[in-house]
């Protein structure tokens, strides 16, 4: 054995038994031995690195890696995969991004986590590459939709697509969906990908498009993170609008509610940006501050009409008219005639004149308000279900008037409808079958002693209600603690994620904490917070 390469392993092996057993290396081929130190090199394992990375935005499960890696290219990434493989029993490998998930997808028990923000440290632009002519952004995995939207804007260009809040990552909502209130007429985020870079499972660094290695894009793109490692993605561009007409209809029948919704989803000429609210009786009625729409008069308005109707809830649809400042006139007009044809309580249409920066950014702002209240860093159980159009009044009937009756919610509850026809089958991402679906989002946070058990209670009944009367409800943003849930809930494209793993990432060490594929790997289990 050459003296280098022995050097290497000594090296190697004592930083292994340092950090806790991650296996003993098996004497295979590793490419170099320098870039093996160099790996060891950006492997953190310091106790304050590690505990950042052992939990998520939802603070319900906790599980320490045994490093926390800072790539500074994608090489690097590739390099780490490839020395986890060279290992007898390989660590696993989670990329993280913001970590904004609320069950532990962002974890990685035992193994290694990697930091990806830090691709983009000290690099001054080069993550975020415009072309105007092509109409598209070359933009790096770990940046956040926030700053794309900054450095496309210097163009007078957008992605079409947003979800509520900018401050996650591409690769973070790519390995989803990525979903808001354009989708009803764009797709979600990851039908507006033209090209990925993808660090697989196996430590290739592969290109790949609807033309070239089209499997691998189809799976990363809402692949949960199973395949590969987003480095790069291509997102289509528009030309940005201005001005943003934003727009919130009250309704009391949660019938007329919907009615309007698909109206305005099939309606090509109407809102730009359709997405809905169910704001149960009580919240409104124990009076809350002004919230960053609402006056407080408007929500006292809101309040009485609630009481008034004796409706468990009053519903909202949350439109948005892009324009341009030379166009103001011509918005007015338009969303008059928009607003007739529509059947909300009369007399509680609000709108608002916002910018297009201001209108996307809005839960950033109400962000800055929760974190000063000391209500950001709380737990978050949170649940969000694809409802099947044919089915959304037993649904609504079950958990607003049943599960959820007389609840008092902390946070919100969304509620809107998509066209399954902007989805691409090709992905692995599961919707219900039907034209039209929901989007319901149950986005509820624990903030007093025992409110965790009761949410994530009130979570079960909601998806035993979808199972017992047939509903067909479709998890986004999943969670499943079973094999046997992932094959549910994949139903017939089970087969194909199965093949896309043994291809992509056979010894299934990517993103672990997603629960899909038992890694025969050095792991820890995660534990459950249970006290709040
Ligand atoms: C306040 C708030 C509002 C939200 N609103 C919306 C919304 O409107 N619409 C919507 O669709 N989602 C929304 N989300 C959910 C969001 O899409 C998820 O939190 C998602 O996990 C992205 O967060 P992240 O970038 O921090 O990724 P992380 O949580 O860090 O990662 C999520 C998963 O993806 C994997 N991953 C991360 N980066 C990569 C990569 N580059 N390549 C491959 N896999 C990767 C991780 O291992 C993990 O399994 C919201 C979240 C919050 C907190
Ligand atoms: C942006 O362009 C620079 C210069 O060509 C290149 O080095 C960099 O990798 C590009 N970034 C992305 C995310 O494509
Ligand atoms: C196709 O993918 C391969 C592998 O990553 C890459 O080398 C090649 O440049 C790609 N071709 C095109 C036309 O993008
Ligand atoms: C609405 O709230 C009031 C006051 O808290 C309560 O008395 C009433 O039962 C609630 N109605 C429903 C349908 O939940």
């Amino acid at each position: 054995m050459p003296i280098a390469r022995f050097a290497t392993l000594l090296v190697v092996t004592g930083f292994l038994s340092t950090v806790g057993h991650l296996g003993a290396p098996a004497f295979g081929a590793l490419d170099d031995d320098l870039v093996a130190l160099d790996i060891v090199s950006k492997i953190h394992t310091d106790r304050s690195l590690t505990a950042r990375a052992s939990s998520d935005f939802g603070h319900i499960v906790e599980a320490a890696p045994n490093g926390v890696f800072h790539p500074v290219s994608p090489a690097d990434i590739a390099a780490l995969i490839r020395f986890s493989l060279y290992q007898q029993t390989p660590f696993t490998v989670a990329p993280r991004g913001k970590g904004h998930s609320s069950r532990g997808q962002a974890l990685a028990p035992g193994g290694i986590v990697v930091d990806m923000p830090s691709l983009g440290r000290g690099d001054h632009g080069h993550r975020v590459n415009v072309s105007i002519d092509g109409m598209y952004v070359d933009v790096g995995g770990e940046q956040l939709w926030f700053d794309v939207l900054h450095a496309t804007l210097k163009h007078g260009l957008t992605p079409r697509v947003w979800t509520d809040y900018l401050r996650i990552t591409v690769g973070g909502t790519l390995s989803n969906a990525g979903i808001g209130g354009q989708v009803f007429r764009h797709g979600p985020q990851i039908s507006n990908v033209r090209e990925l870079d993808v660090v697989t499972g196996t430590g290739d660094m592969i290109t790949c498009s609807p033309g070239n290695n089209s499997d691998l894009f189809y799976g990363a793109l809402g692949g949960l993170g199973q395949f590969g490692v987003i480095t790069r993605a291509r997102v289509g561009l528009e030309r940005a609008p201005k001005r943003v007409k934003w727009v919130r209809l009250a309704y009391t029948d949660v019938h007329q509610f919907t009615a309007d919704q698909e109206l305005l989803i099939s309606n090509g000429a109407g809102f730009d940006y359709v997405e809905g609210q169910v704001q149960l009786n009580r919240t409104l009625t124990e009076g809350r501050r002004s919230s960053s729409f609402f006056s407080a008069a408007e929500l006292a308005r809101l309040t009485e009409l609630a009481l008034g109707t004796g409706s468990s809830a009053v519903y909202y649809i949350e439109g948005a008219m892009y324009y341009d400042d030379g166009s103001a006139s011509t918005v007015d007009r338009k969303l008059e005639a928009l607003l007739e044809e529509l059947s909300f309580v009369p007399g509680f249409a609000f709108v608002r004149d916002a910018s297009y920066v201001q209108f996307l950014d809005r839960v950033g702002q109400e962000e800055q308000k929760l974190r000063s209240a000391g209500a950001w860093d709380v737990p978050h159980p949170w649940l969000n279900l694809f409802v099947p159009r044919s089915r959304i009044h037993d649904f609504a009937a079950g958990v607003f008037d049943g599960v959820l009756r007389g609840t008092r919610p902390v946070g919100l509850i969304l509620m809107y409808p998509m066209n399954r026809d902007r989805w691409d089958d090709r992905m692995t991402t599961v919707t219900p079958d039907e034209d039209v679906f929901y989007a319901v989002g149950l986005l509820r946070s624990a903030v007093a002693a025992g409110d965790l058990e009761r949410l994530e209670r009130e979570n079960e009944a909601a998806l035993g209600l979808c199972d017992r009367a047939g509903i067909g409800c479709k998890q986004y943003l999943p969670h499943h603690a079973s094999q046997e849930g992932w094959r549910r809930h994949f139903g017939a494209k089970w087969d194909r994620v199965a093949a896309l793993k043994a291809t992509y990432d056979p010894r299934a060490i990517l993103s672990p904490g997603q629960g899909i594929f038992p890694a025969a790997v050095a792991s820890t289990t995660p534990a459950t917070i249970t006290a709040s």
